[in-house]
């Protein structure tokens, strides 16, 4: 087997490490050095130059080094190819941890305490308690269940909205468009923790801000083109919201100059609410390569025709 890892932003040599260790038997390549493509049967990427699988003519499958996998999707030369996507405990972690701390960061005024702080005053304000907070979280897979733990063990009332109705413990579940109705108005905060796909394309725009609470705060962590920026702004702008906390965009970098940047309400994170660490990712990469090669059903396979 030989193998072909690809990312622009991942550290090549700690993968490198990672993947000798853990697959000692596994011929491993690093882009751009890829010797002889016709070698190369499996491929491990993240948003990887376009058109790159064209010129692999043997690939068997391809692993994304991410969860969300839109990007390979929309590249016409990706064969067709099982496709599995990362899920690990640590990706889930950190989401969880990120949601958490975005949540608390508005609903216990944290950016009201830096500017008291850095003007040298004493400034005490109140809050609800959790148990009286709602937290709506747009998409209830492996990071919006990840999110709804953590969220519910600080004591926060959970919703959750998923394609296919859920059950889960300490969530209350809704599914479909008439769920979405139906939660949106209960939210005091709302996360959006979707996969990008055709049907969740532009899902945060003007005409769901207006199914919100007045002053209701947004935070997305799924990706930059759910949001649509101008709907944003003037959502924030007369008040309908609250604030946002925002970690994806639709061009990233964020470009210099951008509203974004300087908006009183808005904070911006750079990408960062989970990441893929090698150390613990390559558990995924190594159970995927086993289970390839024992001809076993792969776990965490992209359906294709879900878009997710
Ligand atoms: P996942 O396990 O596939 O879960 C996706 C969830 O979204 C599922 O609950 C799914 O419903 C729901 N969903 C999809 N389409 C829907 C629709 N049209 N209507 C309602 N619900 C819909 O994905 P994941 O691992 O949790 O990752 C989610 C996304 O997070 C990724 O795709 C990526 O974009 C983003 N992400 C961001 C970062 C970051 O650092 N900011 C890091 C990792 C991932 P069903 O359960 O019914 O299928
Ligand atoms: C990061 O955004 C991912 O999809 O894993």
């Amino acid at each position: 087997m030989t193998l072909l890892f690809c990312s622009g932003i991942d550290n090549a040599g700690l993968w490198r490490d990672a993947l000798r260790r853990r697959l000692p038997d596994v011929t491993l390549r690093v882009w751009p050095e890829v010797g002889d493509p016709d070698d190369i049967d499996m491929a491990l990427v993240w948003q990887p130059p376009p058109g790159i699988f064209a010129g692999l003519p043997n690939l068997r499958l391809v692993m994304s080094l991410g969860a969300g996998v839109e990007t390979l999707l929309a590249d016409p030369s990706l064969p067709d190819v099982p496709l599995v996507r990362m899920v690990a405990d640590s990706l889930s972690d950190d989401m969880a941890g990120f949601v958490a701390l975005q949540v608390l960061r508005w609903h216990r005024h944290s950016d009201e305490f830096d500017a008291a702080q850095a003007a040298g005053v004493w400034r005490w304000l109140p809050y609800r308690p959790a148990r009286e907070v709602t937290i709506g979280l747009l998409g209830l897979g492996e990071l919006g269940q990840a999110a709804a733990a953590v969220l519910g063990a600080l004591g926060y009332r959970v919703l959750g909205w998923s394609r296919s109705p859920k059950h889960l413990n300490g969530v209350e579940c809704f599914a479909g468009p008439d769920g979405l109705e139906a939660m949106l108005p209960r939210c005091d905060q709302l996360v959006c923790l979707l996969p990008l796909t055709a049907d969740t394309r532009g899902i945060l725009d003007r005409r769901l801000f207006a199914r919100l609470p007045a002053g209701a705060v947004l935070i997305n962590a799924g990706r930059g083109d759910h949001l649509v920026e101008a709907d944003l702004l003037d959502a924030l702008d007369c008040g309908r919201l609250g604030g946002a906390s925002l970690d994806v965009f639709s061009e990233e970098p964020l470009p210099a100059g951008h509203p974004f940047w300087r908006h009183p309400r808005i904070r911006v994170s750079p990408h960062s609410a989970a990441a893929t660490h090698p150390a613990q990712a390559v558990e995924q990469v190594a159970a995927t390569l086993a289970a390839f090669r024992d001809g076993r059903p792969l776990a965490n396979r992209v359906d294709r025709g879900r878009g997710y």
